[in-house]
């Protein structure tokens, strides 16, 4: 399977039809959690299992994996998690799409892909007009966590949430995880390579202010 797909690609320019949260999930009431970029979702599948009171949203650009992801969870009855497949970006500028962002309660972008070229910048997941998105439409008080090993790509994605003036870092020594989505600091398997090989986590979290 390929590791890295063009998000500019036209082929991401068609996105699928997006179901109500009802249609989603078994309770559309709960807590709503979107990651991006996750991948074939074990993370998601690890958070929805031990925390039953959130929803859990995957956003995806490898169709193989989403296809296998919606699979497991058809044949597992699972009822607090769902999938997309296709570029975040344009799934989430897309008008049928703005319900998911104003329902949010956090968001995580996991180690994203770090397009270290700099003629690559501009398919980075995080963009001044996907915050702008982000900024229009979600709730105060949502959060936004956004890890990575590359120092570089953090100070980038840092710089470009932060010059948004909506968004506030927030002191994340002093944050209480209990709350979150991820009450049990679940690893996404990036995470556990990092921790594994020793390498360095550069984090931070965001508030919509
Ligand atoms: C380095 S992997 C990290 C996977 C996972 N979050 C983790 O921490 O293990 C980055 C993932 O983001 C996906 N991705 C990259 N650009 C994307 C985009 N524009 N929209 C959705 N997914 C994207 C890639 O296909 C890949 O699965």
């Amino acid at each position: 399977m390929r590791q890295h797909v063009n998000p500019l690609s036209s082929n991401f320019k068609q996105i699928e039809k997006i179901p109500s949260l009802n249609e989603m999930f078994g309770d559309s009431k709960s807590n709503l959690h979107l990651d991006i970029g996750c991948a074939a979702g074990e993370f998601l599948f690890d958070l929805a299992f031990f925390n039953t009171s959130w929803n859990y949203l995957g956003i995806e650009i490898r169709e193989k994996l989403v296809k296998n992801a919606k699979f497991k969870v058809f044949r597992k009855e699972i009822k607090n998690l769902y999938f997309i497949f296709g570029n975040a970006n344009n799934i989430l500028n897309d008008f049928q799409c703005k319900f998911i962002i104003k329902n949010l309660k956090s968001i995580s972008f996991n180690f994203p892909d770090p397009w270290f070229k700099k003629r690559h910048h501009k398919r980075r997941i995080i963009q001044p007009e996907f915050v702008n998105i982000l900024s229009n439409s979600l709730h105060k008080g949502t959060l936004i966590f956004v890890k990575t090993d590359v120092k570089d790509l953090f100070d980038y994605m840092d710089h470009t949430i932060t010059s948004n003036f909506y968004f506030k870092k927030i002191d994340e020594k002093n944050f209480n995880y209990s709350k979150s989505f991820n009450p049990n600091k679940v690893k996404t398997n990036r995470e556990k390579y990092v921790i594994d090989n020793q390498l360095d986590i550069f984090e931070k979290i965001y508030i919509k202010i």
